[in-house]
């Protein structure tokens, strides 16, 4: 299955997060790729992720036959307030030069010469859009202007920095990845702008931001009349309300699990219930 942004390039429809996998990097995203994920992401923040083994391990799933081409690959530029004194690039320069130098910087890390989804980890104010984030969007539509990126996007967007930027950027993103609660609709607000947009919805923390739902009764007889668990109705919930959905799981069986809700089918009632479940 693949989603499609508004300048139509496939997406998978789910995707492996490398985030706090530290040393075991390289071995869990070469598992997750050789059990059948097909998109990583990542970003080149070396507080959270480790891009150079995100880069290991792509090395030898192309030795094994499974090449870069075959795989979706997403980063992202992270501001320095995020690089916790360990930035990836020249954090006096302008912000232009850090996106740029941060986007040669992960090339190197992942080597390859392009990128699939190039993404802003977050907006640098958290109401409405700075002229940082303005200057920084700016850059980002330059590389996805010149090819070397496939698309762009945003992460950790409120829903009216969300409405700003579609309305006044460019290159409008094609790609928005949030954590998603249960308790906001699952970000529904920011998702309704996706739809509006033609822009990818990705959803992180759909588990570890949810646990109730996770317990809930009804999420319950739902997995066990799928006889799937509740962590795989809320992956394929997802799916089935246009959202990509991240994991970020340490454990095989998880993987194996997590990949198998792309099969599982609920209900329009089903998913109606689970979307407002927390509301
Ligand atoms: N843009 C951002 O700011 C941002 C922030 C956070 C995350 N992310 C991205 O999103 C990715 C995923 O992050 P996340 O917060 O969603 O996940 P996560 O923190 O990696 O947690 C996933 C949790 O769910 C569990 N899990 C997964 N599949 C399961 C299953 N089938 N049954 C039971 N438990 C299961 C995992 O446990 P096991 O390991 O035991 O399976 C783990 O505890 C990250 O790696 C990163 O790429 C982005």
């Amino acid at each position: 299955m693949t989603l499609m942004a508004y300048n139509h390039v496939p997406v998978p429809a789910f995707m492996y997060g490398t985030a706090w996998k530290k040393q075991a990097t390289r071995e869990l995203v070469q598992l997750a790729v050789e059990l059948g994920f097909k998109a990583i992401d990542t970003a080149n923040q070396l507080i959270h992720y480790d891009e150079a083994l995100v880069g290991e391990a792509l090395h030898a799933l192309a030795k094994k036959g499974i090449a870069r081409e075959m795989l979706f690959l997403q980063t992202k530029f992270t501001p320095v307030s995020g690089q916790g004194g360990r930035s990836p690039y020249d954090a006096s320069a302008d912000l232009a030069a850090q996106v740029e130098q941060s986007f040669a910087s992960s090339l190197s890390h992942l080597g390859t010469d392009y990128l699939d989804s190039y993404v802003l980890h977050a907006p640098y104010s958290r109401r409405g859009l700075s002229q940082a984030d303005w200057e920084v969007w700016s850059a980002m539509e330059d590389l996805y202007r010149s090819g070397k990126t496939k698309m762009i996007g945003i992460s950790n967007i409120a829903a009216g920095q969300l409405a700003d930027l579609c309305e006044r950027a460019n290159v409008k993103p094609m790609m928005v990845q949030n954590r998603c609660f249960a308790a906001l609709g699952w970000d529904m607000q920011v998702r309704e702008i996706c739809r509006a947009h033609g822009v990818i919805y990705q959803g992180f923390s759909l588990l570890t931001a949810n646990g109730a739902v996770l317990a809930d009764p009804e999420v319950r007889v739902i997995a066990e009349k799928l006889k799937a668990s509740p962590a795989q109705v809320i992956f394929r919930f997802a799916m089935q309300i246009g959202t990509l959905p991240l994991t970020g799981t340490t454990d095989i069986q998880h993987m194996k699990d997590d990949l198998r809700a792309e099969q599982l089918t609920l209900s329009a009632e089903e998913i109606r219930k689970i979307e407002t479940i927390a509301l």
